[in-house]
């Protein structure tokens, strides 16, 4: 029997504070039949967001498409006689057909490693539709530079992976950041080299800032190699401007450095508008790589692990001839391929039901009705924190989270103190802000807008009333 084995030591020293020690607590309580609202996590299904059914309902028809036939037979009898019993549309069942044609394979066989040529077809227009750009003028989306992955996170894990070599090896991220980042950068075995948003201006990023992170990693010898962007940004919400954009992008310039742009919440914006690196990018020879998923916008797919990445621009690596785009496909190839599912959600996500067919009212609906909700919920804790003594919250509502201050934390404890008594006492399971990274002295925490709204209405007087009585201690 093996009584020690010795691993690899990054994997020891990561941290994941999302699924970090207090939701370990929120999983005990629950063991012991306690009601906890878990807010540490943008995982709307599991607070109670119904799937999209255009999508449900086209899956169920790829993974048994025996049932196509059956639907279709049903539908009409049920239509001679008048019934109107829930049944599959015709845009659902033809869709479903189509798709099932072009991947020649079905749902249970591996694909390309990259994910089939269609539906990468499809997220390039799509891409192309949303940029307003197109391949004959030079900025257009190219099939052949995107990956199909197993959510964004895979994105992001094989992006650092390839880039990392060594300790040697800096990659800028954003402070606060989405834990993805520092985890993986330490699992790959690089370092972490931290730029500060500015919260008192929402959250801003500055030239000043990047230069001063920049320059002191370069003074330890740190080789920067990419810059990570989150926008809309997690945890902060922030939405990039387009002039925040453009500067980064002289940043990469100036210093040859990739961008890896994490837009995966590019849907949840609130009345906010999103612009795209690749966009901004246009023309110019910047190494670029786009993040999108399922998992979160309306769609909320997490559990189907649906996502791509875009690179844009194709070096070529260690000057052996051999391209960027060659070790990424390479290093896919490995895994054979990205989950099937995951990639049919990704095509629907590039390609919904078209208006005027009989799915997309209900789609439509659907979507506005997840978008305005989660609007709402996130305008009652803003609400609410207007209650809590010393409690501020800078930046525009993007993404599904808030990262509100907290600054009349009692001496002698700290932002973990407060998430764990609060999650004692409300049964609110929030991420205190060291999870993500902030500034020496200061305390946050962050929580995902995403419990229903009846639920909110019961805990946030709870939560006013145990705020501030926590600080007056
Ligand atoms: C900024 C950001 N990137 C990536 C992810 C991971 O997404 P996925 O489920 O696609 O792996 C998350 C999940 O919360 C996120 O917030």
């Amino acid at each position: 029997m093996f009584e020690h084995i010795s691993v690899n030591q990054n994997l020891i020293e990561m941290e994941y504070a999302v699924r970090g020690k207090i939701s370990q607590r929120a999983a005990e309580l629950e063991q012991e039949g306690q009601i906890t609202i878990a807010c540490n996590i943008g995982n709307p299904q599991a607070l109670g967001q119904k799937p999209i059914t255009f999508y449900r309902q086209v899956l169920s028809l790829l993974e048994y498409p025996n049932s196509i036939t059956r639907e279709r037979e049903l539908s009409r009898h049920l239509n001679t006689l008048e019934l109107s019993v829930d049944s599959y549309s015709d845009t659902v069942l033809n869709y479903a057909e189509d798709m099932l044609e072009k991947m020649k394979t079905g749902t249970g066989a591996y694909t390309e490693s990259k994910g089939p040529l269609f539906i990468r077809e499809a997220i390039a227009e799509f891409i192309d539709k949303r940029d307003d750009s197109d391949a004959g003028s030079g900025n257009g989306s190219d099939p052949e530079s995107i990956f199909l992955t197993n959510g964004a996170s895979d994105a992001a894990r094989r992006i650092l992976e390839i880039l990392i070599s060594d300790k040697s090896d800096g990659i800028m991220i954003p402070i606060p950041q989405y834990p993805l980042y520092s985890a993986t950068i330490k699992r790959c075995g690089g370092t972490q080299v931290n730029y500060f948003l500015d919260e008192d201006s929402d959250w801003s990023v500055t030239s000043e800032i990047l230069s001063e992170s920049y320059d002191n990693a370069e003074k330890s010898e740190i080789n920067i190699k990419a810059i990570v962007v989150i926008n809309p940004g997690n945890p902060t919400g922030s939405i990039l401007d387009e002039e925040s954009i453009g500067l980064i992008l002289d940043f990469a310039e100036k210093h040859d450095l990739a961008i890896i742009a994490d837009e995966v919440y590019q849907d949840n914006l609130y009345g906010g508008s999103f612009t795209s690196f690749a966009k901004e990018r246009g023309t110019r020879n910047i190494l670029l790589f786009s993040l999108h998923s399922t998992s979160k916008g309306f769609h909320g797919e997490c559990g189907h692990r649906g996502g791509y990445v875009e690179i844009r621009s194709n070096p070529e690596v260690n000057k052996s001839g051999i391209k960027l785009m060659d070790i990424f496909l390479k290093q896919a190839s490995v895994s054979l391929c990205s989950n099937t599912i995951g990639q049919c959600l990704t095509y629907m996500m590039a390609t919904p039901p078209e208006k005027g067919t009989n799915a997309f009212a209900l789609y439509a609906s659907e979507k506005t009705s997840i978008l305005t909700d989660l609007e709402e919920k996130a305008s009652m804790i803003i609400a609410a924190f207007k209650k809590m003594e010393g409690v501020k919250c800078f930046g525009r509502t993007g993404a599904m989270y808030l990262f509100p201050r907290i600054d009349h934390i009692p001496e002698g404890t700290n932002d973990f103190d407060y998430c764990m008594a609060l999650l004692e006492e409300t049964g609110l399971c929030t991420v205190n802000g060291e999870g993500f990274g902030q500034r020496e002295g200061t305390n946050h925490l962050r929580i995902a807008f995403l419990p229903p709204i009846t639920q909110l209405q019961e805990v946030l007087p709870q939560w006013i009333a145990f705020h501030n009585d926590y600080i007056s201690a």
